[in-house]
């Protein structure tokens, strides 16, 4: 069942930022990430879903409502975690969150003490003497105090310490575990790896790829890299592979460090390994596909292509894990 569609989502604010013709599908109790570093367009497209924004063209729904017209329908049902968050400055958390409770008409304390015991908020801790992760943690417990069935995140994590952000990362498990219907924009890599079932690389406004994290997982292309001691058996297995075997890429080599890295399918692996036995090996090891090497493609090279491929930066495992607008 589709719970939120984004169609040809277009906002031209000039100058090439905004969002434009921005599509997606969120199902029930899928969990959706939109990964793009800041600046991307990944704030304007969320404040188009939760219809504070009005679209040029294009359109968004949630339950089958556009969002615009519907906004406060939209806020009943939603909850909404915005990536800035701007506290009163007078209050302590316990008076904040009573003048949600009232704003929401909440009836059933239920959850709200639950997210309260959860991020073990103190609610007498005064606004002004906060933490981003205390604001952000108060942020969480407002959005979220009246159960809904579908969660909107803006960065939920960013700015916050490791700790605090698994703390943060547990929580979408859980509510995923619940059947809950997530949307989650991030610039972090392991939070959207961890937690999505699908992503979104959103880049200068548009969408370059939609997968499913499964599929960066079950690649049936796999890279290796392999180690030596000497520059012969170095030598000799270079010659090897690169004569005659042609299902076997060679991605990159280097004799000064004695390493090659190569790209093979998952069914000539006995194969390679055939051929690898054949030499004195140090160290043989797979170098995973991650959701930050598929990333930088479209990120470093300007590359732009469908699906999953094993072609990779060899730079992109040295990267920063929080990225910035190149
Ligand atoms: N109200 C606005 N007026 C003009 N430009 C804007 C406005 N809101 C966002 N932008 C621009 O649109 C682009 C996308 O911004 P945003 O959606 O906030 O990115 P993200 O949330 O991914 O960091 C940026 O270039 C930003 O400067
Ligand atoms: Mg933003």
């Amino acid at each position: 069942m589709e719970i939120i569609r984004a169609q040809n989502l277009t906002k031209d604010y000039g100058h090439n930022r905004g969002i434009f013709n921005v599509s997606f599908l969120v199902e029930k109790g899928e969990t959706f990430g939109f990964l793009g570093p800041n600046g991307a367009g990944k704030s304007t497209t969320i404040r188009h879903m939760m219809g504070f924004s009005k679209p040029q063209s294009g359109d968004v729904y949630i339950f089958g409502k556009q969002s615009f017209k519907n906004y406060s329908e939209i806020l009943n049902n939603v909850g909404y975690l915005p990536g800035e968050i701007a506290l009163p400055t007078s209050d302590n958390g316990e008076d904040f969150i009573n003048i949600m409770r009232k704003l929401r008409h909440l009836k059933n304390d239920d959850m709200l003490n639950y997210l309260i015991e959860k991020f073990k908020f103190n609610p007498k801790l005064e606004t002004k003497k906060m933490s981003l992760g205390d604001k952000r943690k108060l942020a969480i417990i407002v959005a979220f105090m009246h159960d809904p069935d579908v969660l909107i995140l803006d960065e939920p994590t960013s700015g916050l310490d490791p700790i605090m952000q698994q703390t943060f990362i547990d929580f979408i498990k859980e509510e995923k575990k619940r059947g809950k219907t997530i949307f989650l924009s991030s610039h972090i890599f392991n939070e959207v790896e961890e937690t999505c079932d699908r992503i979104a690389i959103i880049k200068d406004g548009k969408i370059v790829s939609t997968f499913t994290t499964n599929s960066l997982k079950h690649n049936q292309n796999k890279t290796f890299d392999v180690y030596f001691s000497d520059l012969k058996n170095y030598k000799m297995l270079v010659e090897d592979i690169t004569s005659q075997k042609k299902y076997i890429n060679v991605l990159n080599k280097d004799s000064n460090k004695l390493t090659i890295k190569l790209t093979i399918n998952d069914k000539n692996i006995n194969k390679l390994i055939a051929i690898l036995s054949k030499y004195k090996i140090h160290e043989f090891k797979e170098d995973k596909l991650t959701l930050e090497q598929y990333f930088m493609n479209f990120y470093k090279e300007e590359k732009d292509f469908g699906g999953v491929s094993y072609e990779r930066g060899n730079k992109s495992g040295k990267s920063n894990k929080r990225l910035q607008k190149q």
